[in-house]
């Protein structure tokens, strides 16, 4: 099985881009919505909500697990990867989603060296664990990075207000100081703004490129699962899914088949504590 842990929805447009690329998997997603948003939560917490988490996954037969979750991914990864995963399942491998978008970005910047003004945009956690500015740096020294919190794009996406005017004013707001600065190139560093997309674009203007980390992340588990046959030999291929949530189910199911664009079969509640 291939796990995807969130702290709630968002990791959903991942998942739904690795069923389109990789359709044939099994995979288990987790969604941690009794204790979300991670965003605004200190790194302490969101260490020991992941710890909870990937262990979870684990324990249900996971060979591997995609932390879908940007906050996560900056604040608790490299800890979970570094230390505990040796200390407790050697044999298992936890992903994140920073280096894959970061690496789509260097890349594009290589090829026109000039457009070299990269922004970021994500939870207030993600931008202050500078874990994205980390990463660009050691890809591609010498960009001029700008980042930017934007707290309220969350719950305005789990609203359903993505097309509200009062949205698109809030985005105006927070995208301004990334427009002065004429940025060539935008990170979506949250899973919800993937829902967000078309919006942040017409803010953006033409020459800025908006990327969005899905399709990158799909792409990178497709060449992983090449580059490790033994991992990939040991996941059962039976189309599987099954969803958990941390908090009501009802709602998980709704709110969750807009974000993944298809229907949840199996859902079920369940407690990491
Ligand atoms: N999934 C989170 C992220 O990508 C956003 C939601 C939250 O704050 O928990 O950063």
């Amino acid at each position: 099985m291939i796990g995807v842990f969130d702290s709630g929805f968002g990791g959903l447009t991942i998942l739904k881009s690795f069923l389109a690329r990789l359709p044939a998997y099994d995979y288990i997603y987790l969604g941690d919505s009794a204790r979300a948003p991670y965003g605004n939560k200190s790194p302490e917490l969101i260490y020991k909500y992941t710890e909870e988490a990937v262990d979870f996954l684990f324990k249900k037969g996971c060979e591997l697990i995609i932390v879908a979750c940007n906050t996560v991914s900056a604040e608790a990864l490299r800890k979970i990867q570094q230390k505990w995963l040796p200390e407790n399942y050697s044999d298992g491998r936890v992903l994140g989603v920073i280096i894959p978008i970061a690496e789509a970005v260097a890349e594009e910047v290589k090829k026109s060296p000039k457009r070299n003004r990269v922004g970021i945009i994500g939870t207030r956690s993600t931008i202050e664990s500078r874990a994205y500015n980390r990463e660009l740096e050691k890809l591609s020294p010498g960009l001029e990075i700008s980042s930017q919190s934007c707290p309220l794009l969350v719950p305005l996406v789990e609203e359903g207000w993505t097309g509200r005017k009062e949205t698109k004013m809030i985005l105006k707001y927070y995208l301004r100081p990334l427009k002065l600065k004429k940025i060539d190139c935008l990170i979506l560093g949250c899973t919800h703004y993937s829902l967000l997309f078309k919006e942040i674009e017409k803010v953006m203007g033409k020459r800025c490129q908006v990327f969005d980390s899905p399709k990158f992340v799909a792409e990178k588990l497709a060449d992983y699962l090449v580059r490790h046959p033994e991992i990939e030999a040991k996941i059962f291929k039976k189309k599987k899914r099954i969803f958990y949530t941390t908090d009501d189910v009802n709602r998980f199911k709704n709110l969750g088949e807009k974000f993944l664009g298809q229907k949840m079969e199996i859902v079920e509640k369940v407690s990491l504590q």
